[in-house]
């Protein structure tokens, strides 16, 4: 565990990190999705589109998960103004260098809260023409849901609590724990 260095700022000192997940058991997880998914796609040439920041380490252990041939690019959103509201929209800061006419995608995501970020996302791509949409995501905050999302491969469904870890981040921090951990107030 790196949790101590991971917290050693005093601007970071009042957190405490409460283990959720261990990287064992979030490897063990991705292996199982990567063979469902395996199947599901076999003969086709699947487009893995991860959404930034957070989906950075999860599709790194994803798609090494994945028996076939693939193609990987990524976007980058933020929703528009402030957290409270619920209009759905995000803006794209990058878009994907491929086309995705045609193409197979399956959009790799950290957590799905709300899920107004997910509805916004994968309706675009739909529109833009891809043969066929599907989510794969480590995590689901299932009751905080405002938009329904379908979750073709989820990891774990977990309270409603702010997780950090393996790529979900406080502030920027604690992206590169291996593990994933609420993070509470003290
Ligand atoms: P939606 O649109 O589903 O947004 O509400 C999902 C995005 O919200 C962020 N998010 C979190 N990030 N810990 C984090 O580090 C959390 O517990 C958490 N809950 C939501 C995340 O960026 C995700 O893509
Ligand atoms: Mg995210």
């Amino acid at each position: 565990m790196i949790a101590s260095a991971a917290n050693s700022s005093s601007e970071f000192n009042n957190s405490k990190l409460i283990p959720l997940f261990s990287a064992e058991q979030i490897q063990n997880r991705i292996q199982e999705m990567g063979a469902e998914i395996t199947r599901d796609y076999a003969g086709r040439e699947p487009l893995l589109v991860g959404v930034l920041k957070g989906a950075c380490v999860f599709i790194s252990d994803l798609m090494r998960a994945i028996d076939l041939p693939l193609a990987v690019d990524f976007m980058a959103i933020s929703s528009y103004g402030s957290q409270m509201r619920t209009s759905g929209e995000v803006r794209i800061i990058k878009d994907l260098d491929t086309p995705v006419e045609g193409r197979d995608i399956l959009v790799v995501e950290d957590i799905v809260d709300t899920g107004l970020t997910l509805s916004y996302l994968l309706a675009s791509l739909h529109a833009r023409g891809a043969r066929s949409v599907k989510l794969a995501a480590l995590l689901d905050k299932w009751e905080r849901r405002e938009r329904p999302v379908q979750i073709d491969y989820l990891g774990f469904k977990i309270p409603d609590a702010f997780v950090v870890g393996y790529g979900l981040d406080y502030a920027e921090r604690y992206r590169n724990l291996p593990y994933i951990a609420v993070l509470k107030e003290d």
